[in-house]
């Protein structure tokens, strides 16, 4: 299947990908008190007039509302976070146990209630960051797997700001269950700064086409000297996500 396969989604695809607002202006419109404000909830009191009418007049406006919902997820609600607790490992976090070497540092973006990263601490990994935008999800991560929470370097944070902090070519291996970089709104080069960071692996299960907003991820990735060592497109047939291990060249 090609990134390009209907006119429509082609160039969404193509405008995510490829026509994306400059680092320094995301970093001018959204402060720290922005993504503190989202963090506590309060990310409606942010959204000033001028605010909305750029973000629509502009697409490629920095913003970060998508993850207000998240930020706000409550236990029994929509995105409850005993919805991610699951009897095993996800794709991704499956295929870190099955062939990462176990002294490599993981990053875990969107790491949720913690169950892929309890089942990553389980399998012997000991240098573990995770990050995730809801509270309530991280206070059921630390209810349910208090080892795994103790042992890794957990951040509430935004992918952006958090991803922003990390130093390049920081940690050895970044791997995410979706769907989750694909809420991240194009105006964020996503793809570019988990390139800075990751040195040697970026595991992802992505829905390219259909969850978020649409990129052409293995162009983004091959780019920025990512190449896919393992991918399971082809023994899933297009319409559902797959699984995607890229290696750095
Ligand atoms: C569909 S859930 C996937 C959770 C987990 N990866 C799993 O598969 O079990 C999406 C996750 O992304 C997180 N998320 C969404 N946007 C985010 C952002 N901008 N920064 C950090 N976390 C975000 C949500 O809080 C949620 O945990």
């Amino acid at each position: 299947m090609t990134a390009y396969s209907n006119s429509a989604a082609g160039w969404s695809t193509w405008r995510n990908s490829h026509l994306q607002g400059p680092l320094w202006l995301f970093k001018a419109v959204i402060t720290d008190t922005d993504y503190d404000a989202l963090l506590s909830g309060n990310n409606k009191s942010r959204r000033s007039v001028a605010r909305k009418l750029a973000q629509r007049a502009l697409w490629f406006w920095p913003r970060i509302d998508d993850a207000a919902g998240w930020a706000e997820a409550e236990m029994g609600g929509h995105w409850s976070p005993d919805l991610y607790l699951r009897e095993n490992p996800t794709r991704p976090a499956q295929r870190v146990i099955d062939v990462i070497p176990r002294s490599e540092t993981l990053m875990e973006l969107a790491c949720n209630s913690g169950c892929d990263l309890n089942f990553v601490h389980q399998a012997g990994f000991t240098q573990v960051k995770g990050v995730d935008v809801s509270g309530q999800a991280l206070v059921t991560f630390q209810e349910v797997f208090p080892e795994a929470w103790a042992s890794a370097e957990i951040s509430h944070d935004l992918f952006q700001r958090y991803l922003l902090n990390q130093p390049a070519k920081s940690v050895d291996t970044i791997y995410s269950n979706g769907c989750a970089i694909e809420l991240v709104h194009p105006s964020f080069p996503i793809v570019r700064e988990i390139c800075r960071v990751a040195r040697h692996n970026v595991i992802l299960d992505l829905d390219p086409y259909i969850a978020g907003y649409t990129r052409d991820y293995v162009g983004q990735f091959r780019k920025r000297g990512f190449t896919i060592a393992y991918s399971t497109e082809a023994a899933d047939g297009p319409g559902v996500s797959h699984l995607y291990h890229f290696v750095a060249r």
